[in-house]
């Protein structure tokens, strides 16, 4: 069974804690002694659902939603409060902008740091750097502190080391948006010859026409929780309904 299954998740619910009184003096830290001010702030409520090996699986979802919450819980960033999470195969993660990099250091360092990160050998990273510095088109700026480079250029470099680490599964939270239609259009042929290839893309979109035309099967998170997860027009269709119609429209 789980032979068709390239990311389980299972009841999994995420909280962080939301402290108050962040101009709290000095004094007033130390009467209080011990006890903080928090409260518990649920941004995952007890999700569950497969996601098939070998398919362009979409999330979607309002803002703080929990969408890139539930996807740094599948890179192992964040580790649920309740509820596990399997992975069957390699992960290679594309999170927020500039995650993951050094910004003082330049492109090609931070290719060797990132694809050590990522469990590649220096070897490794030796033969593919080429392709990762063609794939990323900023071979002019290589050796330019990644701090001075715009975000569509780190992401381009960011999405090229992802790739290259020949990933199972590949999960890309909203960056792709930030790169200009070339680079997306390039991004969208990745994806397909990775699909092509029997691996797995998880991908988060506030476009609905990328996730429709991307994605064999989405998610709907709201509020923390699971709405629904199915075929991606369907989900969209549940989404978008929600938006215009529903109670909290
Ligand atoms: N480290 C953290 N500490 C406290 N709260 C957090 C933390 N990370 C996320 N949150 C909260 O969890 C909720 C979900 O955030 P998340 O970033 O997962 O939303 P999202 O669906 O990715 O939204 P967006 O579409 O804007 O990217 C938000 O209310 C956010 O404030
Ligand atoms: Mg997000």
């Amino acid at each position: 069974m789980t032979d068709d299954v390239a990311v389980r998740v299972d009841h999994v619910s995420k909280s962080f804690r939301l402290y108050h009184e962040r101009n709290q003096t000095i004094k007033s830290a130390i009467m209080r002694g011990r006890t903080s001010v928090h409260e518990d702030f649920w941004a995952l409520k007890d999700v569950t659902f497969d996601v098939p090996r070998g398919s362009t699986f979409g999330l979607i979802g309002s803002n703080g939603s929990g969408k890139s919450t539930l996807l740094k819980c599948l890179a192992n960033i964040y580790f649920p409060n309740k509820g596990t999470i399997e992975h069957f195969g390699k992960i290679a993660a594309m999170l927020e902008v500039g995650s993951g990099f050094h910004t003082e250091l330049s492109g090609r360092e931070n290719i060797f740091l990132n694809g050590s990160i990522l469990g590649m050998s220096k070897k490794e990273i030796a033969s593919k750097y080429d392709e990762i510095v063609a794939f990323s088109g900023v071979e002019q700026f290589i050796d330019q502190p990644v701090k001075n480079y715009s975000s569509g250029m780190y992401v381009r470099l960011g999405f090229a080391i992802a790739i290259n680490v020949d990933p199972d599964i590949l999960v890309v939270d909203e960056v792709l948006a930030v790169g200009d239609a070339e680079f997306q259009a390039k991004c969208f042929t990745k994806f397909r010859d990775l699909r092509a290839a029997g691996k797995t893309v998880i991908l988060v979109s506030h476009s609905m026409a990328t996730v429709k035309e991307m994605c064999d099967q989405a998610a709907w998170i709201n509020h923390g929780e699971l709405m629904t997860v199915g075929p991606a027009a369907d989900t969209i269709q549940a989404y978008e309904k929600s938006l215009t119609g529903g109670p909290e429209g």
